[in-house]
């Protein structure tokens, strides 16, 4: 027995979400075999890195080999992440920018920004207000007629007015659907999701975008609210944005999330909508924000022009993404606006969401030691906005790290979360009475359509506790699937109930990859899941276990999505210089 398989109960109710789209495209133009290259050092070449045919993905997993199989993992514990250096912080060029990528089913349109003669480099503003960012669902009165104003004034202006509110919402567009050559002689694009640049690019964009709409109304004090979903009173649409007769309205929305729903952090779209839990939406914060200390795991992989595709969300976009799909119009085919990201910065309520999630950054910053990556690529990584003076400006992410230096904070709002740690299910003595047999390594390449069990060997147990520090032990998946479609699965740990039962409440409960739709694959079809377990290992006590006991399951997302390999890692997840 190599696995273990159980059938499938919820294929035909995703069937129903992704029927209206699923016949159109190509399901997996992957190469049956395991997506992994052979131990030698020439294959980390640049050449092979871009030039590598449908198989393309370098990925810093797949250098971690190449070096174990050079120097033994003596070497692999102090390198950079990134040992064969050919690559360079990415660099949006505006020349660069062409058509997008775009999903089957979306209306074609041009992205790209109007070019500029003149690009301006970057100047901290001086002698600003502080600009306060407040929850959506308290901004009342005059504030309220202020934002709605200035989005009434940005929708407008005339389409090729940088600043208008087409141009604003094709910023991400562009990003998003591959619209900047990463390098002008390479295939790899731009891409601001799956990898390190999704934090710092979504701050500058609600920074632009916020600078604008203040000066739109003249009012150098105006401040982006955010929606407080990690609140009670913030977990369902903020009240502002239903009326329909304000500017701040979006109809493309689903019909079944309005309020008083509660936004579902961990929604599966199975049978009939029902409000999100909030003590569930408590522990998957926390999952996702508390309990995350290694920086990749944290804001997701390297990504680096001349560097190969390495592809990983963190886990503070993972999980942004949900309320992605939740809030998009599910009978559109790419669940327009907010469910796909060519369209999602349409809607008005993308920006207050992003405002939260950028708010969750600085809150794993200051109040549960999280510390920003230093690596010089990602410093000097850069991208283009157009300012409220219609002037072009080049950003970089170190520029964005220190946020009282762009001149704005958050309100402070109770973090009802901080204390949400999930418990175990079960302990090790139960686990030993109820399942006695050991499972099988997971036969790969995986093709997940059931849910499925199986042991992933670990290289080191029962560390000591400065080496558990020093190296995040993780559980890494190379995960290929269409990225156009909306995916969602979870990944359990010595679970040993119904899968179908466990919830984010559970500590069990490791991690659900997310992916919501954008640029159809291209070269790159794999992306990496890594999850951190350190911590989880031991409040599990399964520190000294051989074998890391994982479950999978396919919530939805059209099949097959195939897990080409499942390994334990003590590099992914830190990053370490
Ligand atoms: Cu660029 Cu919420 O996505």
């Amino acid at each position: 027995m190599a696995s273990i398989s159980t059938p499938l109960s919820f294929l035909s109710t995703t069937a129903n979400v992704s029927a209206a789209t699923s016949s159109s495209f190509t399901l997996f133009p992957l190469q049956p075999k395991r997506h992994r290259y052979p131990k030698s050092k020439r294959h980390i070449s640049k050449v092979s890195c871009n030039n590598g045919g449908d198989d393309n993905v370098i990925s810093k997993g797949n250098r971690r080999d190449v070096l174990i199989g050079l120097g033994g993992l003596g070497a692999a514990a102090s390198f950079t992440y990134n040992p064969f250096a050919v690559a360079n912080p990415v660099v949006t060029d505006q020349n660069s920018c062409g058509r997008p990528n775009l999903p089957a089913g979306a209306k074609p349109i041009p992205c790209c920004p109007p070019k500029a003669t003149n690009i301006n480099d970057f100047v901290f503003p001086s002698n600003q207000p502080l600009r306060v960012r407040k929850p959506a669902h308290l901004v009342t009165g005059d504030e309220l007629a202020k934002y709605k104003e200035a989005i009434r004034l940005m929708r407008a202006l005339p389409d090729d007015d940088p600043r208008s509110f087409t141009q604003q919402a094709n910023i991400h567009c562009a990003y998003c659907h591959d619209s900047y050559a990463l390098d002008s002689t390479l295939p790899p694009q731009v891409k601001v999701h799956f990898n390190w640049l999704f934090a710092p690019f979504h701050r500058w964009y609600l920074y632009f975008y916020e600078r604008i709409l203040g000066s739109l109304i003249n009012d150098p004090t105006f401040a982006l609210p955010f929606w407080n979903w990690d609140h009670p009173d913030g977990m369902d649409i903020p009240a502002i944005f239903i009326d329909r007769r304000s500017s701040l309205f979006d109809a493309k929305r689903n019909a079944n999330h309005q309020p008083p729903v509660l936004v579902d952090l961990d929604w599966n779209r199975r049978g009939v909508d029902t409000s999100g839990e909030v003590d569930k939406n408590y522990a998957k914060v926390y999952k996702c924000i508390a309990d995350v200390k290694g920086p990749a795991c944290f804001f997701g992989s390297s990504f680096q022009a001349g560097g190969g595709v390495s592809s990983a969300a963190g886990s503070l976009e993972t999980l942004h993404n949900t309320c992605h799909s939740w809030t998009g119009d599910p009978t559109d085919p790419n669940g327009e606006d907010m469910g796909s990201f060519y369209s999602s910065g349409r809607d008005p309520i993308f920006y207050c969401h992003h405002s939260n999630v950028d708010r969750l950054w600085t809150i794993w910053k200051e109040k549960f030691g999280g510390v920003d990556l230093s690596d010089k690529d990602y410093l000097k990584s850069s991208f283009l906005f157009y300012d409220e003076n219609k002037n072009l400006v080049r950003v970089r992410s170190e520029q964005c790290l220190d946020q009282s230096k762009l001149g704005y904070k958050y309100m402070d709002v109770p973090i009802l979360w901080k204390n949400a740690k999930p418990k175990p299910a079960t302990n090790k003595a139960q686990r030993a009475a109820l399942a006695p047999t050991p499972l099988n390594p997971p036969n790969l390449p995986l093709v997940l359509n059931s849910i499925t069990s199986f042991a992933v060997k670990r290289q080191f147990k029962s560390r000591r506790k400065e080496e558990k520090a020093e190296r995040e032990e993780s559980l890494v998946f190379d995960v290929a699937f269409d990225k156009s479609k909306d995916v969602k699965f979870d990944v359990l740990v010595f679970w040993k109930g119904d899968p179908m039962q466990a919830t984010p409440k559970d500590r069990e409960f490791a991690g659900s990859f997310v992916n919501v739709s954008h640029a159809p694959n291209a070269k790159d079809t794999t992306v990496k899941y890594i999850i951190g377990i350190t911590d989880l290992l031991d409040d599990l006590e399964a520190d000294d276990e051989d074998n890391v006991e994982v479950t999978l399951v396919p919530q939805y997302g059209v099949v097959p999505v195939t897990i080409n390999n499942a390994y334990v890692s003590y590099d992914e997840c830190s990053f370490k210089k």
